[in-house]
């Protein structure tokens, strides 16, 4: 068995796994419990029955108050994201991991053509929400006014959609790679490619 998952390789894939989850998760709670529209009115409600009137503006701003120290962690994952990007590329340039569209070029059979498409369609949805999330966040620092860029917002929050698909579809077949055929894929991609 030709010998891939070095300790390096696997640090890259979970790190880069665990940061994914992270941001997924992060989005979760913002688009349901802590959406500033549902924290909002229950903060107006709350607040009447102890007889104190706020208006929707403020409601939203405490809301908003009260979901920042989980969004912080939007921009923590992200930090470990670009950590992982950064150890991806150092791989490739020092000829331990392949670029993903080589992959897809030299497929040898229809079923690693489309393994490898999947995982370069999901490296580039990663490294694109990174850039654009990047872009967003910095955009101050970079010069741009913040309705000037508004777009880059709605790529960054367009390409979730394309990441959950890819991300669905590769653990999909990795589990159906693990469920019909005696690679343990999965247990090497935990601890190498020894099976003990
Ligand atoms: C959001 C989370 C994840 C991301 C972004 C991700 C990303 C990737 C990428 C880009 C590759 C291709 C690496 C290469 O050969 O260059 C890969 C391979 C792999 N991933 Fe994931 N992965 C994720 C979650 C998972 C999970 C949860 C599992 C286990 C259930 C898993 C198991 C594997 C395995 C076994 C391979 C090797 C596949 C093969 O070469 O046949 N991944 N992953
Ligand atoms: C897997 C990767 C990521 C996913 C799935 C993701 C997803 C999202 C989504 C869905 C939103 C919109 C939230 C909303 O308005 O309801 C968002 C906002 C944002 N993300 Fe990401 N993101 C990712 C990575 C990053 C990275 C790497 C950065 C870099 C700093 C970043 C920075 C931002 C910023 C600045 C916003 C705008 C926050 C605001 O307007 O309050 N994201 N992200």
């Amino acid at each position: 068995m030709e010998r891939k998952f070095t300790p390096l390789f696997r640090l890259w894939h979970w790190l880069m796994a665990f940061s994914v989850f992270g941001l997924l998760f992060t989005v979760l709670l913002r688009e349901t419990f802590l959406d500033k529209k549902s924290v909002a009115a229950i903060v107006r409600q709350k607040l009447e029955t102890f007889g104190i009137a706020i208006d929707p503006d403020q409601a939203i701003a405490l809301a908003k108050a009260i979901r920042a120290p989980m969004w912080e962690w939007h921009y923590i994952f992200a930090v470990v994201l670009g950590v992982s990007i950064a150890l991806r590329i150092w791989l490739m340039v020092s000829k331990q991991a392949q670029l993903p569209v080589l992959k897809v070029l030299e497929a040898e059979s229809f079923h690693e053509k489309i393994k490898a498409t999947i995982h370069l369609l999901l490296c580039f949805t990663i490294a694109m929400l990174a850039l654009s999330g990047a872009f967003y966040y910095f955009h101050e620092a970079l010069g741009f006014e913040k309705e000037a860029i508004h777009w880059v917002k709605e790529v960054h929050e367009f390409l979730l959609q394309p990441l959950l698909l890819f991300v669905t579809l590769h653990i999909a077949g990795v589990v159906r790679h693990e469920m019909t055929t005696e690679e343990a894929i999965v247990s090497r991609m935990i601890h190498g490619d020894t099976v003990r």
